[in-house]
C-alpha cells in the first residue's frame, strides 16, 4: 500500500522541518515517539507484510559533510524501509569541494525532486539556513555544537522504554549527562527534550567543559562538577548516565590536562558503575572512546543501553520522515 499525498502525516505533528528540540511541545514529541514505536525491529516485519511503504515515491537526499557511522546509516536505512529512493552526498566527491555553497547545493538537489534532506554539518545553523533557502523539508542530523534532534528523540525512545514509560512521559526521571558538555549538541538536544518531556537533566563535568551558564538550557537544568557526588545521589537516584565522547577536534586548545586526571574525575569506570543503583542505566550516542570516558566492562555490561540506543534510531527515524514529509505533503 501506497500512502497518497496528505496521509502521511503523523496526528499531533505539524512541523515541516525538525532543526532542534527547544521548541518543540511534549504533545508533538509524544506523538512522533508513538508512532516510532510502531516501527521498533519487532514491528519491521509486520510493517514488511502489511507492504506498508509509507515513503514510497518519494526521494530522501543525505547531505553529510562532516562524519557519521550511526547517524547516516540509519537514516539510510529507515528511509530505504519506508520505500523512499535515497541518495547520498558527502563532502568529498561533491561539489562543495569545488566551492559551491551548501545552499546552492541543496537548491540544486531540490530542484531535482528530493522530497526531504537530512543535514549534517560542522557549522552551527547551517541546517536552519538550508531549510529557509528551499521549502523541501530538513532533518538536522547535527548543525557543529548547536543540535542534534534525532539523537536526543532516540535517546528519549530509549530511556522511555527501559523506564516503562510507554506514554513517554519522564516525569520524576533524572539524568546525568557527562563530560565535554560544552561540544556536545546531543547534550544541548537532550537537555531540551528530556526536560520537556518531564525528567530533570544534570549536566557534569570540569568548569571548562560543563560551565555553569549551561543551566539556562532549559528549566530543569543543572550543572554540576564532582561526578562521584552526583552518582553518589546529590541530585537524587539516576535513572540514567549518558557518557560524551572528549571532541577532541572542537577545541583550539587543550580542553583537559591528561586523559589520565580526566578519566580519575569523569570516565564511567566499572568501579564507579559497580557503585550506582541498579536502576541507573549506562547510554552513550557513540562513537565510544574505550577505557577513557566508559569502560568497556560498563559499556558492554547489564545495564548498557547502547546497542538498544542504535537499534532505536532506525525507528525513530522512520517516524521523522514520515511526520517532516507528512506535514509537508499535507500544507
Ligand atoms: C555524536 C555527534 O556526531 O554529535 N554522535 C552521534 O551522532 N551519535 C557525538 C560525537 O561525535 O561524539
Amino acid at each position: 500500500m501506497t500512502r497518497a499525498a496528505g496521509e502521511l502525516a503523523v496526528a499531533g505533528w505539524s512541523h515541516r522541518h525538525l532543526l532542534g528540540c527547544s521548541l518543540l511541545s511534549a504533545e508533538a514529541l509524544r506523538a512522533l515517539l508513538g508512532r516510532a514505536r510502531e516501527h521498533v525491529p519487532s514491528a519491521w516485519a509486520s510493517v514488511a507484510e502489511r507492504g506498508e511503504r509509507t515513503l514510497a515515491g518519494r526521494t530522501v537526499v543525505n547531505l553529510f559533510f562532516e562524519d557519521s557511522t550511526r547517524t547516516r546509516v540509519s537514516f539510510g536505512l529507515a528511509a530505504r524501509r519506508l520505500g523512499a529512493l535515497v541518495t547520498d552526498l558527502t563532502l568529498a566527491g561533491s561539489s562543495l569541494s569545488k566551492g559551491e555553497t551548501l545552499l546552492d547545493t541543496a537548491r540544486n538537489l531540490a530542484a531535482m525532486g528530493a522530497s526531504a534532506f537530512v543535514v549534517r554539518t560542522g557549522s552551527s545553523g547551517s541546517a536552519a539556513a538550508v531549510a529557509e533557502a528551499i521549502g523541501t523539508p530538513v532533518i538536522n542530523a547535527g548543525d557543529g555544537r548547536h543540535e542534534h534532534p534525532t539523537q536526543a528523540l532516540l535517546d528519549a525512545f530509549t530511556l522511555a522504554d527501559a523506564c516503562g514509560r510507554t506514554g513517554f512521559d519522564l516525569s520524576g526521571l533524572t539524568v546525568a549527562i557527562v563530560g565535554d558538555v560544552v561540544s556536545s549538541r546531543v547534550a544541548r538536544s537532550n537537555a531540551a527534550l528530556l526536560t520537556t518531556l518531564g525528567a530533570g537533566v544534570v549536566l557534569v563535568g570540569p568548569p571548562a567543559l560543563a560551565p555553569g551558564s549551561l543551566s539556562d538550557l532549559a528549566p530543569g537544568v543543572a550543572v554540576a562538577h564532582d561526578f562521584d557526588a552526583v552518582l553518589g545521589g546529590a541530585h537524587g537516584v539516576l535513572d540514567a548516565v549518558m557518557m560524551l565522547r572528549m571532541q577532541f577536534e572542537r577545541h583550539k586548545s587543550p580542553a583537559i590536562a591528561s586523559a589520565r586526571e580526566y578519566r580519575l574525575g569523569y570516565g564511567l569506570t566499572a568501579e564507579r558503575a559497580g557503585a550506582l543503583p541498579a536502576q541507573t542505566r549506562v547510554m552513550h550516542p557513540g562513537p565510544m572512546n574505550r577505557g577513557f570516558e566508559i569502560d568497556s566492562a560498563v559499556a558492554d555490561g547489564e545495564r548498557s543501553l547502547i546497542m538498544a540506543q542504535a537499534r532505536n534510531g532506525v525507528a525513530v527515524r522512520m517516524a521523522v520522515l514520515e511526520a517532516c514529509v507528512g506535514a509537508a505533503e499535507a500544507a
